[in-house]
Protein backbone atom coordinates (compact mmCIF):
# COMPACT_ATOMS: atom_id res chain seq x y z
CA UNK A 1 0.00 0.00 0.00
CA UNK A 2 2.84 2.14 -0.83
CA UNK A 3 2.23 5.81 -1.70
CA UNK A 4 4.16 8.50 -3.56
CA UNK A 5 4.71 11.50 -2.83
CA UNK A 6 5.56 14.65 -5.13
CA UNK A 7 6.21 18.44 -3.76
CA UNK A 8 6.89 21.13 -6.04
CA UNK A 9 5.29 24.10 -4.99
CA UNK A 10 7.93 26.39 -4.44
CA UNK A 11 11.96 25.98 -4.05
CA UNK A 12 12.22 22.43 -2.84
CA UNK A 13 11.29 19.15 -5.73
CA UNK A 14 10.71 16.21 -3.27
CA UNK A 15 9.71 13.00 -3.78
CA UNK A 16 9.03 10.00 -1.04
CA UNK A 17 7.45 6.48 -0.58
CA UNK A 18 5.36 5.91 2.67
CA UNK A 19 3.87 2.74 3.32
CA UNK A 20 1.49 3.03 6.23
CA UNK A 21 2.73 -0.35 7.63
CA UNK A 22 6.05 -0.02 7.20
CA UNK A 23 6.50 3.65 7.43
CA UNK A 24 8.78 5.80 5.28
CA UNK A 25 10.48 3.86 2.64
CA UNK A 26 12.52 6.46 0.77
CA UNK A 27 13.04 10.12 0.55
CA UNK A 28 15.03 12.43 -1.60
CA UNK A 29 14.71 16.75 -1.34
CA UNK A 30 16.89 18.68 -4.03
CA UNK A 31 16.86 22.27 -2.37
CA UNK A 32 17.40 24.63 -5.17
CA UNK A 33 18.95 27.25 -3.15
CA UNK A 34 22.01 27.67 -5.34
CA UNK A 35 19.69 28.68 -8.21
CA UNK A 36 18.05 31.00 -6.78
CA UNK A 37 20.55 32.49 -4.59
CA UNK A 38 21.80 34.87 -6.87
CA UNK A 39 18.58 36.73 -7.34
CA UNK A 40 18.02 36.90 -3.21
CA UNK A 41 14.71 35.21 -3.51
CA UNK A 42 12.92 32.79 -5.40
CA UNK A 43 12.50 33.25 -9.44
CA UNK A 44 9.27 31.36 -10.08
CA UNK A 45 10.66 30.41 -14.02
CA UNK A 46 13.27 29.27 -12.63
CA UNK A 47 12.14 26.72 -9.79
CA UNK A 48 9.72 25.74 -12.54
CA UNK A 49 12.10 24.62 -14.83
CA UNK A 50 14.57 22.99 -11.92
CA UNK A 51 11.76 20.94 -10.97
CA UNK A 52 11.65 19.70 -14.32
CA UNK A 53 15.35 18.76 -15.10
CA UNK A 54 15.18 17.32 -11.44
CA UNK A 55 11.64 15.28 -10.59
CA UNK A 56 12.28 12.14 -12.87
CA UNK A 57 15.35 11.30 -11.75
CA UNK A 58 14.18 11.62 -8.01
CA UNK A 59 10.95 9.36 -8.63
CA UNK A 60 13.45 6.75 -10.59
CA UNK A 61 15.62 7.24 -7.67
CA UNK A 62 13.19 6.57 -4.78
CA UNK A 63 11.63 3.81 -6.98
CA UNK A 64 14.87 2.11 -6.65
CA UNK A 65 16.23 2.08 -3.31
CA UNK A 66 12.57 0.71 -2.17
CA UNK A 67 12.86 -1.94 -4.87
CA UNK A 68 9.28 -0.71 -6.19
CA UNK A 69 8.25 -0.59 -9.45
CA UNK A 70 5.52 1.88 -10.15
CA UNK A 71 2.56 -0.18 -10.98
CA UNK A 72 2.92 -1.78 -7.36
CA UNK A 73 2.38 1.28 -5.99
CA UNK A 74 -1.07 2.06 -4.25
CA UNK A 75 -1.18 5.80 -5.19
CA UNK A 76 0.87 8.84 -6.48
CA UNK A 77 0.16 11.92 -4.32
CA UNK A 78 1.13 15.49 -5.22
CA UNK A 79 1.17 19.04 -3.76
CA UNK A 80 -1.88 20.35 -5.61
CA UNK A 81 -1.14 24.03 -3.81
CA UNK A 82 -1.27 26.35 -2.36
CA UNK A 83 2.41 27.54 -3.87
CA UNK A 84 3.81 29.08 -7.18
CA UNK A 85 1.06 28.09 -9.90
CA UNK A 86 4.62 27.45 -12.48
CA UNK A 87 5.91 25.20 -10.12
CA UNK A 88 3.29 23.17 -8.98
CA UNK A 89 2.16 22.15 -12.35
CA UNK A 90 5.41 20.32 -12.82
CA UNK A 91 4.59 18.35 -9.88
CA UNK A 92 1.04 17.69 -10.64
CA UNK A 93 1.15 17.02 -14.75
CA UNK A 94 4.06 14.45 -13.78
CA UNK A 95 2.17 12.59 -10.89
CA UNK A 96 -0.73 12.28 -12.95
CA UNK A 97 0.80 11.13 -16.27
CA UNK A 98 2.36 8.67 -13.99
CA UNK A 99 -0.78 7.39 -12.13
CA UNK A 100 -2.54 7.26 -15.49
CA UNK A 101 0.35 5.08 -17.01
CA UNK A 102 0.55 2.76 -14.02
CA UNK A 103 -2.94 2.96 -13.49
CA UNK A 104 -3.49 3.62 -10.01
CA UNK A 105 -5.18 7.14 -8.22
CA UNK A 106 -3.59 10.29 -8.80
CA UNK A 107 -4.25 12.11 -5.26
CA UNK A 108 -3.93 15.90 -4.47
CA UNK A 109 -2.65 16.91 -1.75
CA UNK A 110 -3.07 20.32 0.28
CA UNK A 111 0.53 21.61 1.25
CA UNK A 112 -0.41 22.88 4.65
CA UNK A 113 -2.58 19.89 5.66
CA UNK A 114 0.65 17.96 4.32
CA UNK A 115 2.76 19.95 6.97
CA UNK A 116 0.30 19.63 9.49
CA UNK A 117 0.24 15.67 9.50
CA UNK A 118 3.83 15.65 9.17
CA UNK A 119 4.31 14.72 13.21
CA UNK A 120 2.84 11.40 11.90
CA UNK A 121 6.06 10.80 10.32
CA UNK A 122 7.57 10.16 13.58
CA UNK A 123 8.06 7.71 16.27
CA UNK A 124 6.06 10.33 19.06
CA UNK A 125 3.53 10.89 16.76
CA UNK A 126 -0.29 13.18 18.12
CA UNK A 127 -4.04 11.27 18.31
CA UNK A 128 -6.31 13.82 16.94
CA UNK A 129 -7.08 16.01 18.30
CA UNK A 130 -4.36 18.44 18.44
CA UNK A 131 -3.69 22.38 17.85
CA UNK A 132 -0.90 23.08 15.33
CA UNK A 133 0.83 26.31 15.18
CA UNK A 134 1.81 26.61 11.35
CA UNK A 135 4.61 28.48 10.51
CA UNK A 136 6.15 28.63 7.37
CA UNK A 137 7.39 30.95 4.27
CA UNK A 138 4.16 31.79 2.89
CA UNK A 139 1.41 31.34 6.60
CA UNK A 140 1.67 31.58 9.83
CA UNK A 141 -2.18 30.08 11.49
CA UNK A 142 -3.13 28.32 14.44
CA UNK A 143 -5.56 25.36 13.64
CA UNK A 144 -7.77 23.13 15.75
CA UNK A 145 -7.55 19.76 14.28
CA UNK A 146 -10.24 17.60 14.89
CA UNK A 147 -9.28 15.11 12.03
CA UNK A 148 -8.32 14.51 9.18
CA UNK A 149 -9.67 17.10 6.87
CA UNK A 150 -11.80 18.74 10.18
CA UNK A 151 -10.00 22.05 10.38
CA UNK A 152 -10.74 25.18 11.98
CA UNK A 153 -8.60 28.46 11.40
CA UNK A 154 -7.95 29.83 15.23
CA UNK A 155 -5.94 32.87 14.36
CA UNK A 156 -4.04 33.75 11.71
CA UNK A 157 -1.20 36.32 10.28
CA UNK A 158 -2.34 40.38 9.24
CA UNK A 159 0.81 40.58 7.42
CA UNK A 160 3.93 39.01 6.79
CA UNK A 161 4.12 35.40 7.83
CA UNK A 162 6.57 34.14 10.83
CA UNK A 163 8.62 32.84 7.76
CA UNK A 164 8.75 35.67 5.57
CA UNK A 165 9.63 38.39 8.68
CA UNK A 166 12.41 36.03 9.65
CA UNK A 167 13.73 36.33 5.49
CA UNK A 168 13.09 39.92 5.18
CA UNK A 169 15.34 40.87 8.71
CA UNK A 170 17.39 38.57 7.13
CA UNK A 171 18.07 40.68 4.04
CA UNK A 172 18.05 44.22 6.03
CA UNK A 173 20.46 42.67 8.14
CA UNK A 174 22.80 41.86 5.29
CA UNK A 175 22.64 37.92 5.39
CA UNK A 176 22.47 36.30 2.06
CA UNK A 177 19.80 33.73 0.95
CA UNK A 178 17.83 32.30 2.03
CA UNK A 179 17.84 34.37 5.21
CA UNK A 180 15.63 32.71 8.02
CA UNK A 181 17.86 29.79 8.69
CA UNK A 182 20.89 32.28 8.60
CA UNK A 183 18.99 34.63 10.74
CA UNK A 184 18.51 32.16 13.38
CA UNK A 185 22.27 30.84 13.49
CA UNK A 186 23.26 34.85 13.65
CA UNK A 187 20.55 35.15 16.79
CA UNK A 188 22.64 32.19 18.67
CA UNK A 189 25.44 34.50 18.84
CA UNK A 190 23.53 37.49 20.38
CA UNK A 191 21.76 38.95 23.23
CA UNK A 192 17.81 38.43 22.95
CA UNK A 193 16.80 40.93 25.88
CA UNK A 194 19.51 43.69 24.44
CA UNK A 195 16.57 45.13 22.18
CA UNK A 196 12.55 45.25 23.65
CA UNK A 197 11.21 45.03 20.24
CA UNK A 198 7.49 45.34 20.13
CA UNK A 199 5.92 41.70 20.79
CA UNK A 200 2.74 42.12 18.13
CA UNK A 201 -0.61 41.57 19.15
CA UNK A 202 0.13 40.07 22.42
CA UNK A 203 -1.77 43.05 24.50
CA UNK A 204 -4.92 42.00 22.08
CA UNK A 205 -7.03 39.56 22.55
CA UNK A 206 -7.58 36.58 20.39
CA UNK A 207 -5.33 34.39 18.30
CA UNK A 208 -4.04 36.19 15.08
CA UNK A 209 -0.47 37.68 14.59
CA UNK A 210 0.95 40.60 12.90
CA UNK A 211 4.82 40.89 12.46
CA UNK A 212 5.03 43.48 9.67
CA UNK A 213 5.66 45.93 12.58
CA UNK A 214 7.88 44.34 13.88
CA UNK A 215 10.35 44.38 10.98
CA UNK A 216 10.03 48.12 10.67
CA UNK A 217 11.09 48.19 14.42
CA UNK A 218 14.41 46.38 13.61
CA UNK A 219 15.08 48.55 10.17
CA UNK A 220 14.51 51.25 12.25
CA UNK A 221 17.08 50.55 15.28
CA UNK A 222 19.53 49.07 12.62
CA UNK A 223 19.40 52.25 10.96
CA UNK A 224 20.09 54.28 14.30
CA UNK A 225 23.19 52.20 14.93
CA UNK A 226 24.61 51.92 12.16
CA UNK A 227 28.29 54.15 11.42
CA UNK A 228 28.76 54.96 7.88
CA UNK A 229 26.13 52.65 6.75
CA UNK A 230 27.72 49.52 8.43
CA UNK A 231 26.89 47.58 11.22
CA UNK A 232 29.25 46.40 14.02
CA UNK A 233 29.60 42.27 14.29
CA UNK A 234 27.87 42.42 17.95
CA UNK A 235 25.10 44.85 17.21
CA UNK A 236 23.72 43.10 13.97
CA UNK A 237 23.73 39.82 16.66
CA UNK A 238 22.17 41.78 18.79
CA UNK A 239 19.23 42.38 16.65
CA UNK A 240 19.04 39.27 15.06
CA UNK A 241 18.49 37.13 18.56
CA UNK A 242 16.30 40.46 20.36
CA UNK A 243 14.10 40.12 17.03
CA UNK A 244 13.73 36.24 17.47
CA UNK A 245 13.17 36.79 20.37
CA UNK A 246 10.06 38.46 19.96
CA UNK A 247 8.60 36.59 17.32
CA UNK A 248 9.22 33.37 19.20
CA UNK A 249 7.68 34.94 22.58
CA UNK A 250 4.53 36.04 20.03
CA UNK A 251 4.36 32.57 19.14
CA UNK A 252 5.00 30.79 22.28
CA UNK A 253 2.12 33.18 23.97
CA UNK A 254 -0.23 32.45 21.35
CA UNK A 255 -0.12 29.07 21.34
CA UNK A 256 -0.60 28.95 24.86
CA UNK A 257 -3.83 31.24 24.47
CA UNK A 258 -5.54 28.69 21.98
CA UNK A 259 -4.43 25.81 24.23
CA UNK A 260 -6.63 27.51 26.70
CA UNK A 261 -8.97 28.33 25.14
CA UNK A 262 -9.79 25.06 23.14
CA UNK A 263 -8.75 22.96 26.02
CA UNK A 264 -6.53 20.83 23.80
CA UNK A 265 -3.14 19.34 25.22
CA UNK A 266 -1.69 18.59 22.39
CA UNK A 267 0.43 20.78 20.02
CA UNK A 268 1.73 20.29 16.82
CA UNK A 269 4.27 22.72 15.49
CA UNK A 270 4.92 22.67 11.44
CA UNK A 271 6.37 24.26 8.89
CA UNK A 272 9.75 26.12 8.11
CA UNK A 273 9.85 28.44 10.74
CA UNK A 274 9.18 25.18 12.92
CA UNK A 275 12.91 24.02 12.58
CA UNK A 276 14.21 26.98 14.79
CA UNK A 277 15.80 25.83 17.80
CA UNK A 278 14.94 29.15 20.28
CA UNK A 279 11.49 28.40 19.18
CA UNK A 280 10.97 24.22 19.59
CA UNK A 281 12.82 24.85 22.93
CA UNK A 282 10.82 27.42 24.40
CA UNK A 283 7.56 26.07 23.53
CA UNK A 284 8.64 22.72 25.09
CA UNK A 285 10.00 24.08 28.47
CA UNK A 286 6.99 26.32 28.79
CA UNK A 287 3.88 24.40 27.61
CA UNK A 288 5.08 21.40 29.16
CA UNK A 289 5.33 23.32 32.19
CA UNK A 290 1.23 23.59 31.34
CA UNK A 291 0.75 20.14 31.08
CA UNK A 292 0.62 20.29 27.13
CA UNK A 293 3.01 17.90 25.21
CA UNK A 294 4.25 19.72 21.89
CA UNK A 295 4.82 17.42 18.96
CA UNK A 296 7.46 18.46 16.24
CA UNK A 297 8.54 16.80 12.70
CA UNK A 298 12.08 16.13 12.50
CA UNK A 299 14.23 19.07 11.12
CA UNK A 300 14.35 18.37 7.66
CA UNK A 301 10.34 17.39 7.66
CA UNK A 302 9.65 20.74 8.86
CA UNK A 303 10.53 22.28 5.70
CA UNK A 304 9.38 21.21 2.57
CA UNK A 305 9.52 17.15 1.83
CA UNK A 306 7.84 14.84 -0.02
CA UNK A 307 7.14 12.64 3.20
CA UNK A 308 4.67 14.89 4.54
CA UNK A 309 2.94 14.63 0.70
CA UNK A 310 3.49 10.90 0.91
CA UNK A 311 2.13 10.75 3.96
CA UNK A 312 -1.53 13.17 3.33
CA UNK A 313 -1.93 11.53 0.06
CA UNK A 314 -1.99 7.95 1.24
CA UNK A 315 -4.45 9.07 4.55
CA UNK A 316 -6.43 10.69 1.75
CA UNK A 317 -5.84 7.51 -0.83
CA UNK A 318 -9.03 5.49 0.12
CA UNK A 319 -11.24 7.73 -1.12
CA UNK A 320 -9.31 9.09 -3.60
CA UNK A 321 -11.27 9.14 -6.73
CA UNK A 322 -9.20 7.82 -10.59
CA UNK A 323 -8.67 11.43 -11.96
CA UNK A 324 -8.95 10.49 -14.89
CA UNK A 325 -6.75 12.94 -15.96
CA UNK A 326 -7.54 15.95 -14.70
CA UNK A 327 -4.67 17.96 -13.32
CA UNK A 328 -5.25 20.09 -9.91
CA UNK A 329 -3.04 22.89 -9.51
CA UNK A 330 -4.17 26.00 -7.49
CA UNK A 331 -1.91 28.64 -6.31
CA UNK A 332 -4.22 29.66 -3.79
CA UNK A 333 -6.53 27.32 -1.54
CA UNK A 334 -8.01 27.64 1.67
CA UNK A 335 -6.90 24.97 4.39
CA UNK A 336 -10.85 25.02 5.32
CA UNK A 337 -12.33 24.27 2.53
CA UNK A 338 -10.91 20.50 2.89
CA UNK A 339 -13.44 18.04 3.53
CA UNK A 340 -13.34 15.17 5.52
CA UNK A 341 -12.36 11.70 3.53
O1 LIG B 1 7.71 25.32 4.97
P1 LIG B 1 8.78 25.97 4.19
O2 LIG B 1 10.00 25.14 3.80
O3 LIG B 1 8.24 26.59 2.86
C1 LIG B 1 7.01 27.19 2.77
O4 LIG B 1 6.00 26.45 2.61
O5 LIG B 1 7.00 28.43 2.92
O6 LIG B 1 9.25 27.24 5.05
C2 LIG B 1 10.26 28.08 4.62
C3 LIG B 1 10.39 29.23 5.59
C4 LIG B 1 11.33 30.31 5.11
O7 LIG B 1 10.73 31.57 5.29
C5 LIG B 1 12.55 30.13 6.00
O8 LIG B 1 13.27 31.32 6.20
C6 LIG B 1 11.92 29.65 7.28
O9 LIG B 1 10.90 28.78 6.85
N1 LIG B 1 12.91 28.95 8.12
C7 LIG B 1 13.30 29.37 9.34
C8 LIG B 1 14.25 28.43 9.82
N2 LIG B 1 14.40 27.47 8.86
C9 LIG B 1 13.56 27.79 7.85
N3 LIG B 1 12.94 30.44 10.06
C10 LIG B 1 13.50 30.60 11.26
N4 LIG B 1 14.43 29.75 11.79
C11 LIG B 1 14.82 28.66 11.11
N5 LIG B 1 15.72 27.83 11.63
ZN1 LIG C 1 5.91 24.57 3.10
Amino acid sequence: MTTLGIETSCDETAVALYDPARGLLAHLIHSQVATHAPYGGVVPELASRDHIRKLLPMVDGCLGSAGLAGPELAGVAYTAGPGLIGALLVGATLAVGLAEAWGVPAVPVHHMEAHLLAPLLEADRPAFPFLALLVSGGHSMLVEVAGLGRYRILGQTLDDAAGEAFDKTAKMLGLPYPGGPQLARLAGEGRPDRFAFPRPMLNRAGLDFSFSGLKTAVLLKARELARDGQLAEADRADLASSFQEAVVDTLVAKCARALDATGLQRLVVAGGVGANRRLRQRLRDELTACGAHVYYPRNEFCTDNGAMVALAGSLRLPAAATSGGRVEARARWDLEDLRQP
